[in-house]
């Protein structure tokens, strides 16, 4: 899988290259996307818990953006989107807090990511993983460039990918004020719904041959990934997708998200 992804992208450099110099000077990356210098004071569209990595997330765009997409127009060129990363507040045992809305309680700040697009940003990006004309990067609290994860920064394209039919922006529903939560909660045996990041059950059991189900809830994507002899991956799921595995052996299989390493979950499969 990780051979095949870096022979994509080797060929599609060398076909940049071949195209000549002029692509190599439009080449546009997270030194371009500028630190949203009072983002805070912009309008908070979505609050996120995250249980993997014990996060409070808050969305920010400029008033004017979100009334554009709340009028049922493209998000316009310009458009900047703003994630700013909490530590959640733990009690005792390490559970993050929430408060009366459910939302996690906001900690420490841990880092500001960006997502901005402008008319030929796309260009210099490989067709593979481009994302329309989207640039991302990220930010320490205090304005300093991120440069290890800007320097992973293919990351950020390859997970919002999946969301091309609504422009890459996963929080889009937030952004146009839609029904968010829409996504019905699995159950029955065998239902694992994945919420806030976590898989629930985290630990599921089962007879041999008999189908678990994963739900996706959460506006991000997701993915379940098996360890073992060799890793079994299913495919990504979106918001509202299934995704099944059947296992005929007993034992106990440990597994976790392709897409965030830190949320895990457990098979356990009887006779
Ligand atoms: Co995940």
């Amino acid at each position: 899988m990780k051979l095949h992804r870096k022979i994509t992208y080797s060929v599609a450099v060398a076909g940049a290259v071949a195209a000549g110099a002029l692509m190599a000077q439009a080449t546009v990356g997270p030194k371009d996307v500028a630190f949203p210098q009072g983002f805070d004071k912009w309008q908070m569209y979505q609050q996120l818990n995250r249980h993997d990595v014990k996060q409070y997330r808050e969305l920010y765009a400029k008033p004017e953006i979100v009334k554009a997409v709340r009028e049922g127009k493209p998000v316009p060129n310009g458009a900047v989107l703003v994630i700013a990363i909490f530590a959640a507040q733990q009690d005792a045992d390490g559970k993050p807090t929430r408060d009366a809305k459910g939302n996690f309680i906001k900690g420490k700040p841990m880092g500001v990511t960006v997502m901005e697009k402008r008319a030929g940003w796309g260009a210099s990006v490989p067709a593979a993983w481009r994302n329309g004309d989207w640039q991302y990067a990220a930010y320490t609290p205090d304005g300093k460039p991120n440069e290890k994860a800007n320097a992973n920064i293919k990351g950020c394209f390859e997970c919002h990918l999946p969301h091309a039919q609504q422009d890459f922006v996963i929080s889009l529903a937030g952004l146009s004020g839609t029904a968010a939560g829409a996504a019905q909660r699995p159950s029955g045996p065998g239902a694992v719904a994945i919420a806030e990041f976590l898989f629930g059950p985290e630990k599921v059991s089962v007879k041999a041959g008999q189908t678990i189900t994963w739900t996706n809830i959460d506006d991000s994507p997701h993915q379940v990934t098996v360890q073992g002899a060799s890793t079994l991956r299913t495919p990504v799921v979106l918001k509202g997708q299934s995704t099944s595995l059947q296992f005929t052996e007993e034992g106990t299989y440990g597994y976790i998200c392709g897409l965030h390493p830190g949320m895990k979950g457990e098979i356990v499969v009887t006779k």
